[in-house]
């Protein structure tokens, strides 16, 4: 098996590069929020671990929420189609959002889910996500708040998986492609 580390290709953000830049973000979110008693909600399972850096870094009075999502296998993914399996546990008509993500790549998630949200009656739904991969993009989704443009490589850390793997790797990195077949 060996170490996790030894997967990895190059480090693209260290762990303190990523606390610096969250950090940041969460000053500027605060600026913004500040009064807006603001809910923050994760998409699960990716976002867990910057959903936790980034509420801290935003002392803003606000409470939280976690939303599970899937997309039925890869192919169905491209053309867009989200399935909730986990929702949200509270009403927000009126409430202002936030959503955390882990990654923007396609756009499917997200767009899905800020219509999904404010179909559901939210004041204003703001995307904050760590990192953004816009050369993959299908879907216009705008994110408010974003952490790092990464290229289109795979990247793994930080909550981002492989098969479930990698998400507790401190930092964030290129996986070899030789673990993936690649
Ligand atoms: C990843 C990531 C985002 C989504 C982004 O989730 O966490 O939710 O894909 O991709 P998109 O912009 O193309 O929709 P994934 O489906 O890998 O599940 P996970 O969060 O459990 O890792």
């Amino acid at each position: 098996m060996g170490r996790m580390d030894d997967d990895i290709l190059k480090v693209l953000y260290t762990e303190e590069e990523i606390a610096a830049r969250i950090r940041e973000m969460g000053a500027a979110m605060y600026r913004d929020l500040e009064g807006k008693d603001p809910l923050f909600i994760s998409v699960l399972r990716g976002a867990f671990v910057f959903m936790a850096d980034i509420v801290r870094a935003c002392q803003v009075r606000s409470d939280v929420e976690f939303i599970a999502v899937s997309s039925y296998g890869s192919a169905t993914k491209s053309s867009g189609a989200v399935q909730i399996t986990h929702d949200i546990q509270q009403d927000i008509t009126g409430r202002h959002l936030v959503v955390i993500e882990d990654i923007l790549d396609s756009g499917n998630t997200l767009a899905f889910l800020k219509q999904y949200f404010l179909t559901k009656g939210a004041a204003s739904v703001t995307i904050c996500t760590l990192l953004d991969k816009p050369s993959r993009r299908t879907k216009a989704v705008h994110a408010d708040y974003v952490g790092f443009e990464v290229p289109d490589e795979f990247v793994v850390g930080y909550g981002l998986d492989y098969a479930q793997k990698y998400r507790n790797l401190p930092y964030i990195g290129v996986l070899k492609p030789e673990v993936y077949g690649g």
